[in-house]
């Protein structure tokens, strides 16, 4: 009789947590761009590939998405080194997560590259990371913060070169706009290559149209979120940086260069 019992209260309980409903964050790795800053060591590599310290620049990111325990991961670069990617990275077994590949045809943009991962993202929640982006944000943290929030979430960082990046303007605690690249920025705060995107986020992005540059601009995307009142910000002071020219990726190097 006692054994029926339990059977009937853990099928209820099991009821009760529908396990459906659980929601799962994914992960979006971009490793696209020719890495043209960088040449000539990314004549015959993806930039993604070269090393700091003594592992590949992407297994950084990697580490990030695992410190939060997401393991759908999806990657997604161009034609040009495909191959050397996921030769590198297969199918993720032995870095512990699961790895989808997809192509960016064009290097059409930031934007663009997040449109193509709409099917694997579905309706979760996900975090966005720009390969190049090497930093020691606390992620426990933000992340709990995301999920108790509705809106999506950019990291923002104090950068002595605010004009080489997406340039956040803030008042009152308000995040007003962000400008991409300004010849004279307002303030030194950046916008990391850190997003955490509500899935809502892919409506906006079919919205967009190409740039002077042709490219379909994060900023872009950016400033549509803040107009509809669905973007936010957090501004880390950990270490943050890309890896994306000759000083940022000598410095990095630096930093991580030990054995
Ligand atoms: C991109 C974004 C920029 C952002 C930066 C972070 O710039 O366009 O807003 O601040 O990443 O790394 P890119 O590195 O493609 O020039």
């Amino acid at each position: 009789m006692s054994i029926l019992f339990t059977a009937i209260k853990m099928y209820n309980l099991t009821k009760a947590f529908d396990f459906n409903n659980i929601k799962l964050m994914k992960g979006v790795l971009l490793c696209g761009g020719s890495g043209s800053r960088l040449l000539p060591l990314t004549s015959v590599t993806n930039k993604h590939l070269l090393p700091i310290g003594n592992k590949p620049m992407i297994f950084y990111s990697i580490d990030k998405f695992k410190e939060i325990d997401i393991s759908d991961i999806m990657v997604v670069t161009g034609t040009e080194h495909l191959g050397d990617i996921v030769s590198l990275l297969g199918s993720g077994e032995s870095n512990g997560v699961n790895f989808t590949y997809r192509v960016q045809d064009k290097p059409l943009g930031i934007a663009h590259a997040i449109g193509l991962t709409e099917d694997f993202v579905g309706k979760n929640e996900f975090l966005v990371i720009l390969g190049d982006n090497i930093f020691e944000f606390n992620m426990v943290r933000i992340k709990k913060q995301f999920m108790d929030s509705i809106k999506s979430i950019i990291i923002l960082n104090k950068n002595s070169e605010p004009h080489r990046f997406g340039v956040a303007e803030i008042k009152n605690n308000k995040l007003i706009k962000i400008v991409e690249k300004p010849k004279n920025p307002s303030s030194d705060l950046i916008v990391t290559g850190v997003y955490y995107y509500k899935p809502d986020i892919y409506a906006y992005i079919r919205k967009l149209v190409l740039s002077e540059r042709n490219e379909y601009e994060i900023t872009d995307l950016h400033n549509m979120l803040i107009a509809d009142v669905k973007l936010d910000y957090i501004i880390e002071d950990s270490y943050w940086s890309d890896a994306g020219t000759f000083k940022t990726y000598f410095e990095v190097n630096k930093r991580y260069g030990k054995i």
